[in-house]
C-alpha cells in the first residue's frame, strides 16, 4: 500500500539539484536576473489592466488599500517563500518544497494548484495583451470583428460604424440619450491576439533560458519606465489641478451596494483578492532557482527585491489613476491609456499601449517558464509522464513540456474572459502560499537544526500572517470561483491516484527498501 503521505528526502532533493551534464538545466541566472525575472512576472494585466477592473466595480480609490493589503499577505508569503528556495534550491517551487514536508499528496495539490497559478495566469496576461492590442489597432483605424477580438462572454455593440465592446461603449451611449437595444449585437467566439501571444512565446522557450531571460530584462526595463512616465505625467497634470484628485477620491471608500464585494470595506476585501494576481510572479523566481548561479544567497534577493519595487510601483499608479480618472469610468481594458488621455498628454497614450504590450509579454515568459518547470520536477518524481522532463538535446530546455503547456494555454486565452481566468488564479496562488506558509512552520518545527541560508524571521507569527491574509483575500472571492477552484482539483485528484501515486519514485524507492 502506497503511503500518500511519503516524503521527499532532502538529501536526494539537494543531490538532483546539483546534478550537472546533459540533462540538467543550465546554471545561468545572477542576482539581478533573478530580481528582474521577478520583476518580468510581477508587472503585468494586474496593474495594466485588471487595477481599472477591480477599481471601477469593487473599491473604488480605495484600491489603494486593497494593493497594500495584497502586498502585506506577499510580504509574509514572500519570506517563506524566501527560507524554503534558498534551503532547496530546484526548480519546482512550492511544488517541491511540499514534497519535502508535508508528503507526496500535498505536493501533488500544490503543484496541481500551480498550473492555476502558471498556466491559467499566462492566459489572463495573454487576455490583457490582446485586449491592448485591439486598442492600439483600433487608434490607426484597424477593428477586428468581435468573433475574433473576444469570448464569447464578452458582448459587443455597433455603434459608428464598428463593432465596440459593450462596457466600453455604454457610457457613450448613456450620454448621447441612445437605447443599446435599437442597436445591432454580437459576442465573441474566439480572442486571437490571446491565442497567438501565447503561441509565440512557446516558441521562445523553446529556444532557451538564456535567450528568454535576455529578453525579459530588456522588456523588464521598458515597463518600469512606462509605469514611471505614467506616474510623473499623471502627478504633475495633478499637481496643476489640486481639486482633480480630490473630487475624485471623494468618497474615498465608496458606500456598499448591499451586496458582499460591491463597494464599502467588503468591496476593498474582494478588490484585493482580484488584483493580488498583479503581485503574483515573485514566487516564479524560485522556480529558476535550479538555473540559479548562487541560489543559496541570491533566491531570497530575487524573490523579496522584486516584490518591494513592485508593491511601491503600483500603490503609487493606483493612487494617481484614481486621482486622473473616476473611478466609474474605469471598467476599461486600457485603463492606464485612459488615465494619460485625460490629462491631454496625446503621445503618452500611445506610449503606455505599447509599453504594455512590450511589458505583458515578459510575463506571459516567466508564468510559461514557471509552469513547464514545474512539470519538469513533477515528472523527474514520476507524477507526471516522462515526456514532460524530457530535455532537448541542442537547446537544453524542457521542449516537449513548454510546448504541450503552450497549446493547453493558448486554448484557454482564446476561449475564457479575464475575469474567470483571473480569479482561478488568485485562488489557486492564495492555496499555494497558505500550504508554503504552513511548510516552513511545519518544517521548523520538525527539522529545526537544517542549514537555512536565509531564515523567515519572527516564526510562527510571520508565516501565520501569511496564511490568514491569504485566506481572508480566498474567501473575498466568488463562489463560483471556489466550486470552480474544487472542480479542479478534484480532477486533479482522479490523476494522481491513476497515475501519479502507481509511477512516484518515491513510493518505489520506499517500497524497494
Ligand atoms: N502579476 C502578473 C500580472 O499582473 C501575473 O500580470
Amino acid at each position: 500500500m502506497a503511503n500518500i503521505l511519503a516524503v521527499k528526502p532532502l538529501n536526494t532533493i539537494l543531490n538532483e539539484a546539483h546534478e550537472t551534464g546533459e540533462h540538467s538545466l543550465k546554471r545561468v541566472l545572477g542576482p539581478t536576473n533573478l530580481i528582474t525575472l521577478g520583476i518580468g512576472a510581477i508587472i503585468g494585466t494586474g496593474i495594466f489592466v485588471i487595477t481599472g477592473t477591480a477599481t471601477a466595480e469593487h473599491a473604488g480609490p480605495a484600491i489603494i488599500l486593497s494593493f497594500i493589503f495584497a502586498a502585506s499577505g506577499c510580504v509574509f508569503a514572500g519570506l517563506c517563500y524566501a527560507e524554503f528556495a534558498s534551503m532547496i534550491p530546484v526548480a519546482g517551487s512550492a511544488y517541491t518544497y511540499g514534497y519535502a514536508t508535508l508528503g507526496e499528496i500535498f505536493a501533488w495539490i500544490i503543484g496541481w494548484d500551480l498550473v492555476l497559478e502558471y498556466a491559467f495566469g499566462a492566459a489572463t496576461v495573454a487576455s490583457g495583451w490582446s485586449g491592448y492590442l485591439i486598442s492600439l489597432l483600433g487608434d490607426f483605424g484597424i477593428k477586428l470583428p468581435p468573433s475574433l477580438a473576444g469570448t464569447r462572454w464578452d458582448e459587443f455593440i455597433f455603434y459608428n460604424n464598428h463593432w465596440e465592446p459593450v462596457k466600453l461603449i455604454m457610457p457613450k451611449l448613456k450620454a448621447g440619450m441612445i437605447d443599446p437595444s435599437t442597436l445591432p449585437h454580437a459576442f465573441g467566439t474566439f480572442n486571437l491576439f490571446g491565442f497567438l501571444a501565447i503561441l509565440l512565446t512557446t516558441v521562445i522557450l523553446v529556444i532557451g533560458i538564456k535567450e528568454s531571460a535576455n529578453f525579459n530584462s530588456l522588456i523588464v526595463i521598458v515597463k518600469v519606465c512606462v509605469l514611471i512616465i505614467f506616474v510623473g505625467i499623471g502627478a504633475s497634470y495633478l499637481g496643476k489641478h489640486p481639486n482633480l484628485m480630490a473630487t475624485n477620491w471623494h468618497p474615498f471608500i465608496p458606500p456598499n451596494t448591499g451586496h458582499f464585494g460591491e463597494f464599502g470595506w467588503s468591496g476593498i476585501l474582494r478588490a484585493a483578492g482580484i488584483i493580488f494576481f498583479a503581485y503574483i510572479g515573485f514566487d516564479a523566481v524560485s522556480t529558476a532557482a535550479q538555473e540559479a548561479k548562487n541560489p543559496e544567497k541570491d533566491m531570497p534577493i530575487g524573490i523579496l527585491g522584486s516584490l518591494v519595487i513592485c508593491t511601491i510601483l503600483y500603490i503609487v499608479v493606483a493612487a494617481v489613476l484614481t486621482g486622473l480618472v473616476p473611478y466609474h469610468n474605469l471598467d476599461v481594458r486600457d485603463p492606464l491609456a485612459v488615465g494619460i488621455d485625460s490629462t491631454g498628454v496625446r503621445w503618452g497614450s500611445l506610449l503606455v499601449k505599447m509599453g504594455a504590450l512590450m511589458g505583458l509579454s515578459s510575463t506571459i515568459v516567466v508564468m510559461l517558464l514557471g509552469q513547464s518547470r514545474v512539470f519538469f520536477s513533477m515528472s523527474k518524481d514520476g507524477l507526471l509522464p516522462k515526456l514532460f522532463s524530457n530535455v532537448h538535446p541542442k537547446f537544453r530546455t524542457p521542449w516537449i513540456s513548454s510546448i504541450t503547456v503552450g497549446t493547453f494555454v493558448a486554448a484557454l486565452a482564446a476561449s475564457l474572459p479575464i475575469n474567470v481566468l483571473d480569479e482561478m488564479v488568485s485562488i489557486g496562488t492564495l492555496l499555494a502560499f497558505v500550504i508554503v506558509c504552513a511548510g516552513v512552520w511545519l518544517l521548523r518545527r520538525r527539522n529545526p537544526d537544517l542549514p537555512r541560508p536565509f531564515k523567515t524571521p519572527w516564526v510562527p507569527a510571520v508565516p501565520i500572517l501569511g496564511i490568514v491574509i491569504s485566506l481572508a483575500m480566498m474567501v473575498s472571492l466568488t463562489g463560483l470561483t471556489w466550486i470552480r477552484l474544487c472542480v479542479w482539483l478534484a480532477i486533479g485528484m482522479v490523476i494522481y491516484f491513476t497515475y501519479g501515486r502507481r509511477h512516484s519514485k518515491v513510493q518505489q524507492a520506499a517500497q524497494s527498501q
